[in-house]
Formats: C-alpha cells, structure tokens, sequence
C-alpha cells in the first residue's frame, strides 16, 4: 500500500502557454511512464482567489483537461480528475484543521506574502478559505498516500507543511494499545529471514539515525505478501518509533528543465501578455517571434548586440544545441547575422513542438464526450483510493461508528 504514488494538481485559473508546458507537464509526461500518477483540477483551490467569478472555472477545468492530454497525459496511465468531485478532499481538509496550530499557516511564505502585499487594504481581502490554501494542498496530497508531489519550487513549502502534518496525525492517532506486541507479532509473520533484516535495519535507523536503512526497511516491507493494511501500516511505523504510520509524508519533485520565459524576457503568463499559448497557431507563434524585442543595442543590422540582453537568447537556451547557440553567440556578437534570422530556428522548433500538440489537442475538441468520459472515469478511481484512506482515517479518529 505504501507503493511510489504521483499527485500533482493545477488551478483553472486560465488557459495554458509554454511556461506550463516546461515547467510542469512535459515532467508530469515523464512521471507518468515510471510511476502510478494522479493529476487534478484544483477547482476548490481557484475557489480561495476567484470566488466572485466562478463561472470561468468550469470551463477552464474542461481546456486544461485539452491541454493534458494534447501534452501526451495518457488516461490509460495516469489518473485524471477534479478535486471538486472527489468530496473526501474536503472531509480530510476538515479533520486536519482540528490538530493543524494556527502558526503553522501564518508562517507559509505564500501566506505571507499575500499579508504583505495586501497591508494597506487591512486584512478583509485575506479569507478563512485562503488561510487553508495549503491544508486543503496538504489533504489533496495525504488522502492518495502520495509520496512524491512535481510542484514549482514556490510550492515546496507546501509539501514541507504536508509533511508536519502527517508526522502529527500519525503521532496523535497512530497510537495504539498494545502496539509493541501488535509490531512484533507482525515483524514474525514476514518470515524469520525478512525479520531478522527488518530487525537489523531498524537497530541501524533508531541507533544511528541512517536513513538509508529507513528506506530499505520501508521498501522490505513494502515488498511482503500476505500482510494486513494495519499490520504494515504498524510495520512501517515500527521502524521509526512508536505508532501506526497512516499518512505518509511526501517530497517534493521538482524539474531540472531550464524555464521559459515570456517574449518580452519577463516571466510568462497570459495576463503580461507575453505567452505562447499551447494551442495556438504556427502563423501566431511565427509572428510573434518575429516581432520580440531584442537587444536594444541593434539598431542597425550592422549594430554587434549581445545575446545575454536579449530574451530571444532565452528561448535558444530552451530549445537549440550548442551548434546552434554557437552560431548565435558568434553572429550577434559580430553582426554578422540579423535578428529575424537568429529568430528562425526558434520559430521553427517551438511549431515542431506545438504541432503534436494541436494534433492530439484537435481530435478531444471535437469530441467533448471523450473527455467527459476519461474525467468521470478518473473521479470513479480517485473516489475509490480516497475512500481507502478516510475509513483509515475516520478509525484512527474513533469515527468509523460500527
Ligand atoms: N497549489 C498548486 C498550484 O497553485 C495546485 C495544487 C493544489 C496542488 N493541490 C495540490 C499541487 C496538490 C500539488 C499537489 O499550482
Ligand atoms: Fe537577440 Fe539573436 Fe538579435 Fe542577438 S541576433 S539580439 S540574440 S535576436
């Protein structure tokens, strides 16, 4: 139960440009070929900013779900749904709030940054809602039993906040009586030989603290047959200390890819109006390139420039070799090219890259249907995995009324 899980999610804020593709998705392609992934609309996330316009939610969740799969999410791998949907998210987010210290919240830096910004307007724009931004992220993450979460390094804090808090219920709730014998009952029924390496393990974590032992011991257990949920769950528990380990924390993922920036050298986003979006044309995208800044230094096209001022070198960083950007560093830097012919093999690469895109984008536009059905499926399975963990959940919590 306590296999390698994905969960990643996305607010429909707005449709999708290349800086989601970079930053996000294309990892988000890779992950869902190594590991069992979920990816969800935060529909109740968009909710905590844009709740005096809630209709453009709707159908910004149905073009982001176009966007994923026209960027290669494939629904016969991954998970796909809305958190809306699957209402256990709001149950656990719920539970949590019960055992979650104020502090805990008014320390995360989105948080903060968001008092600060608004601290002349007083302290009305900031809601209850928005103060349990990252409790509801923590409860998305918790109720799959994810353990590895790609977000955006701004995020991260996020995951760190996840991982206090399910240190904390397993600490409150994970206790039980008699759990040293119930652990040791089940370290017998892994079979002497895997006991005696679990036996090993744990000594070598408690004593000197090394967290490869943690992992190997998590992955031995991980790996036996025939136990119960409770007993790995105490298993699990056992190798650290004193309870049952029923959330689990996870870590953050992030992307090694370089980021991509705006055309005007900014960061990208629809609002600055400075993106390519994923579905847009190859007559749009070409002439938007040829139109971007450059280095204000080349006036003339006999001007040297210097490509570190210009955001057209960012774009080459993204997507050309060292051939190319050779060929680049070497022509600005002696005028010995123009600028719209610099621009040409990024014109050219990012419609290479955007044309499977529209492709694939096409087939789900003119068949909503499709995507309903991918959706509605996904909620069915997400339900199923969330329901798992909430009648864990509600026993540790002496809900479950039997
Ligand atoms: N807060 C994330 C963002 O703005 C979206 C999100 C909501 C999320 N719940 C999550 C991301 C759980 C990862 C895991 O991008
Ligand atoms: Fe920018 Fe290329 Fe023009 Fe140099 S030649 S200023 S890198 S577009």
């Amino acid at each position: 139960m306590f296999q390698d899980r994905v969960l990643s999610g996305m607010r429909p804020t707005g449709a999708m440009h290349l800086g989601h593709y970079h930053g996000a998705l294309k990892n988000w392609v890779k992950l869902q070929n190594e590991f069992p992934c979920l990816f969800f609309a935060a529909d109740w996330h968009a909710l905590t900013t844009h709740y005096e316009d809630p209709s453009v939610i709707e159908h910004t969740v149905w073009d982001k779900f176009v966007d994923w799969l026209a960027c290669g999410i494939d629904p016969t791998k991954a998970t796909l749904f809305i958190q809306s949907r699957v209402p256990q998210h709001a149950e656990l987010t719920l539970l949590l709030s019960f055992f979650t210290p104020l502090a805990w919240l008014e320390r995360v830096p989105t948080y903060k940054d968001l008092v600060e910004k608004h601290a002349d307007h007083g302290r009305d724009v900031l809601t209850y809602g928005f103060l349990g931004y990252p409790l509801m992220q923590a409860a998305d993450i918790m109720i799959y039993r994810a353990n590895k979460v790609p977000v955006g390094e701004d995020q991260v804090s996020h995951v760190e906040l996840t991982r206090e808090l399910a240190r904390r219920f397993n600490h409150l709730f994970g206790r039980e009586k008699g759990f040293e014998e119930k652990a040791e009952a089940a370290v017998k029924k892994m079979g002497p030989k895997k006991a005696k390496v679990y036996r090993t393990l744990r000594t070598r974590f408690q004593e000197q603290g090394d967290h490869e032992a943690l992992t190997q011991a998590q992955a031995l257990v991980n790996d036996v047959q025939n136990l119960s949920l409770g007993d790995k769950e105490r298993l699990y528990g056992y190798i650290e200390g004193g309870g049952r380990m029923i959330l689990v924390e996870p870590d953050a993922v992030l992307t090694e890819t370089p980021k991509i920036l705006g055309l005007d050298g900014q960061k990208m986003s629809k609002s600055a109006d400075n993106a390519i979006m994923l579905r847009e044309t190859p007559e749009s995208v070409t002439r938007k390139i040829r139109t971007m800044q450059t280095d204000p230094a080349r006036v003339r096209r006999t001007d040297p420039g210097n490509p570190e001022k210009c955001p057209v070198w960012n774009l080459h960083l993204v997507y050309s070799d060292t051939n190319t950007r050779d060929w680049v560093w070497q022509g600005c830097t002696t005028a010995g090219i123009g600028c719209l012919e610099c621009k040409q093999p990024v014109i050219d690469a990012i419609n290479a890259e955007l044309k499977p895109i529209r492709e694939r984008a096409a087939q789900y536009e003119e068949d909503p249907m499709l995507v309903r059905n991918i959706i509605q499926d996904g909620c069915d399975k997400a339900s199923d995995l969330a329901g798992d963990t909430m009648r864990d959940v509600r026993e540790a919590m002496g809900l479950n009324y039997s």
